[in-house]
Parts: structure tokens; sequence; C-alpha cells
């Protein structure tokens, strides 16, 4: 068990300047002060060890300060930092190829970046909009596609992102995502469950509110984030694919979180061989340095000059790192998310068998979701007791964080080794007992 010096004295000041100063909206998790991490390992301003089973959210793909990554950036940076988007520079057509060559899809692609998530979403909407001269979108409830005004008209995991900021952008219409484990839709005899969650898009929505041919693309995340790491059923992906062929809408694959092997694939769309025609990235592409953005088949980017663009559009050092990150990853990093999430499920599913309370362990490479529940039977939601693990799991000595209402992501650096694996599982099952206990 760890010390009880959590927060230490440090930390105490460092939350009390915090609050005088930093915007309130910020959602904090427990007071963990970040001094300095290596790996898979992070430790805070007082000296506490912490395993990272977080990742800064599934940012920190390469580990904390790879020293390929850093000697990338500090390379960069001793060259020049930046030069905007009106100009050429070298090592952003160089990322911007490498990243090409991962494309999920036959056909070349083109690049568009930008510095964030929601950055790479914004420009999938208004990329679909121009490439097709449609107006209507589909979203999936459950959704996390980001909080600026394009992005959070899709996003739907919590009303909290979108109360008091309304009306949002018109056009986007949502439907269930196809979770398994929570079916809400009725399925035909043998159908799959994503098999009816396209049905319904087909028989209900584009028969009664939105016209197919004013639709211009369906936003998906191929896993869902921070809706709970649910992963949809075999027939989904290519039910969705046929759908979109069949009335020419785009599939925009939000691989924000999903993406960049963190699956053990480069995008997690291919576990389901269907092909996207656009690709949002941003997250893990540079182990932390900010950068996001869209992957499309050259076809589709077809916007003219000046229709869309930022200022630090392929800025250098974020490329620089987005460069390195990608090769350690094609490297072996992608290979050992795939190896030890294997092995990370494996674990999850015997630490199962000793805990009532979890109700489903699921996942893809080092992107893993466990759901607490009241009872197998009810499957009714247990988000207080999810917040009690989180928080003890903290005080033991391992960072998680919270997806969905009551699941907890796994989703560490993709070169964690298994030994550190075993290590904050036994942390998390300790925390579980404890919370269970209380219960
Ligand atoms: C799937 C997905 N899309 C978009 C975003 C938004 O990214 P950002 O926070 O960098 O704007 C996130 C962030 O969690 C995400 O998980």
């Amino acid at each position: 068990m760890k010390s009880q010096n959590i927060p230490g004295t440090k930390a105490k000041k460092l939350l009390e300047r915090d609050l005088e100063v930093i915007s309130p909206s910020y959602p904090r998790a427990y007071p963990f002060v970040m001094d300095h991490g290596k790996g898979s390992e992070i430790w805070d301003v007082d000296g506490n060890r912490f395993i990272d089973f977080a990742s800064g959210i599934a940012v920190c793909s390469t580990g904390h300060s790879h020293p390929k990554v850093v000697e990338a950036i500090k390379n960069q940076v001793d060259n020049f930092i930046h030069i905007s988007s009106d100009f050429y520079h070298p090592v952003w057509v160089e990322f911007s190829e490498k990243i090409a060559s991962t494309a999920p899809f036959k056909e070349p692609a083109k690049v568009f970046l930008g510095n964030s998530g929601t950055e790479a979403v914004e420009a999938a909407i208004k990329l679909a909009r121009a490439h097709t001269g449609r107006h209507h979108f589909i979203g999936f409830f459950g959704a996390f596609h980001g909080r600026t005004m394009g992005s959070l008209a899709f996003t739907s995991s919590k009303i909290q992102y979108r109360e008091s900021f309304s009306p949002m952008m018109s056009g986007v219409t949502h439907v269930p995502y196809p979770d398994p484990y929570r079916p809400i839709l009725v399925q035909a005899e043998n159908e799959d469950y994503g098999e009816a969650v396209v049905r319904y898009i087909e028989e209900v929505v584009f028969a009664r509110t939105v016209p197919p041919q004013e639709t211009a693309a369906i936003m998906v995340e191929p896993i869902l984030g921070e809706g709970g790491y649910v992963v949809p059923p075999a027939g989904f992906f290519p039910a969705l694919r046929r759908l979109c062929d069949k009335h020419g809408i785009l599939l925009i694959a939000d691989e924000v979180q999903s993406g960049v092997g963190r699956t053990g694939k480069w995008w997690a769309i291919e576990h389901w061989g269907v092909e996207p025609d656009i690709v949002c990235f941003a997250k893990g592409i540079a182990s932390g340095m900010p950068l996001g953005g869209i992957l499309a088949r050259a076809s589709v980017m077809d916007w003219p000059m000046g229709a869309h663009g930022n200022t630090f559009g392929g800025n250098p050092v974020s490329c620089s790192a987005g460069l390195a990150t990608l090769e350690l990853i094609e490297g072996g990093f992608k290979e050992n998310a795939a190896e030890v999430g294997e092995y990370t499920l494996d674990a999850l599913s015997e630490i199962m068998t000793r805990h009532t309370s979890i109700g489903q362990v699921r996942g893809k490479g080092l992107m893993i979701g466990i759901e607490f529940v009241k009872d197998r039977e009810s499957k009714i939601p247990a988000p207080d007791l999810r917040d009690r693990i989180v928080d003890k799991a903290f005080y033991n000595g391992l960072i998680t964080l919270g997806s969905g209402k009551n699941c907890i992501r796994i989703a560490p650096p993709l070169n964690i080794s298994q030994d550190l694996i075993s290590e904050g599982l036994q942390m998390l099952e300790d925390a579980i007992t404890s919370a269970e206990a209380e219960a």
C-alpha cells in the first residue's frame, strides 16, 4: 500500500494556486500533480511514483519522454520552431507522407493538419460538406468528438458537455451506438446487433427525418472512447459501409482515441476490414506534442485553396515528434500493444472471476474498458463504485481514468511492459476489493 502522503505538501500548494487561476471548467480526476515521467511510470512533485494506465488520455503513446521523441523535438527546436502554413517545409511533408502511408484505404491519401482532436473533427465536417455539397450528418449517442461548436454537435457522451451551449450546429441526427452489452433496439432473428443499428438508420431515420441524398457523412468512433470503450459487433462496420455506398455518403472514422497503433493496428477500423473515406487523428500521434488532423482519400480532399487552413498547421516541432512517434510505433510498439493488450484482457478476465461488480471487460490492443455494475444479472450501472475504485487506485499508485458512466479505461503507453501491467493490475484489484467491501 502506498504512503498516505498524497497529495503531499508541494502538491497541496500547487492545487491552491491552480484553483485561483485556472478555468474551473476542466474536469479533474483526482489531485495528481505531475513532476516527471519515464516510459510508463510517472512521479508527482512530492516524489510519489505511479504506474500510468491513462497516458494523458491515450496521448503518450510512446511512453513519457521517449529519448527518440525528445531528440527529434530538440533537433527541430534548434533549427526553427514555426513558419506558418502559408509556406513550405520538409518535416511537414515527411510527416504527411508517413501518416498517409498508413491510411486504411487503398486510394492515395491527402492530409490536413491542426493541433487537436476537435480541430481534426471540424476539418472532417467541413471537408464532408465541401466535397458532397450536402448538409446532414449522422452521429451516435455516447460518442465524443470534441468541444468546439461543430464537433460538439456530434458529442453526446454526457449532457454536461452540451448544457448552456445551445444552439448546436444544425444537421446532426444521433442514433444509438451499437453496444452489444446494452442493446436498446430490437434485433431481427439471426441479426447482428450492429446490423440492427444500421437498419434503424435506413428504415427509421432515412425514411422519416433525414433525406439520405442530402446526407454528407456518418461520423463514428470505431471503438467508443469517452463513451465507455465500447467495441461494436462484427456486422456493424460492413453494414454501415454498405449503407454509405448505397447513398453516396462519406464514412468518417474518428480515430482520435482509437488510432495510431493503440488497438494493435494503425487504425481500429482495420479490425473490421472496412475502408472509411476520412480518418480523424490526434492524441497519440505525436507522443504529447499538440498535433491532430485528417487523412482523406485524395479524391475526397478536393477543396480549393483557401477553403480551410490555420496558422499552426504542420507545426515543425509537432511534425518532428509525430514522425519519431510513427517510426517507434511501426518499429514494434504496435505489436507490443496487441500482445500486451491480449495479456491484459486475459488477466482482467481472471480478475473478473473474483469480482461480481465487473459486468464486462472488453477492448482491443491497449484500449480496454472495464464496466462496473451493481450485479451481473441486472447490469445496473455502478458509477459511484467506479469512482471510488479510480480514487483508491490512485492512492495505491495507479493512474486510471473513468470512461462513460460506469467504466474504467485502460490506455497505457503502447510500449508498456507485461511486468508493469501486472503490477498495475494488482493495484487495481486491491482498489476493487476495498471499494466492494465498502459498498
Ligand atoms: C474520439 C475523440 N474525438 C475527438 C476528441 C477531441 O480531442 P481534443 O480533446 O484533442 O480536442 C477526443 C478527445 O477525447 C476523442 O476521444
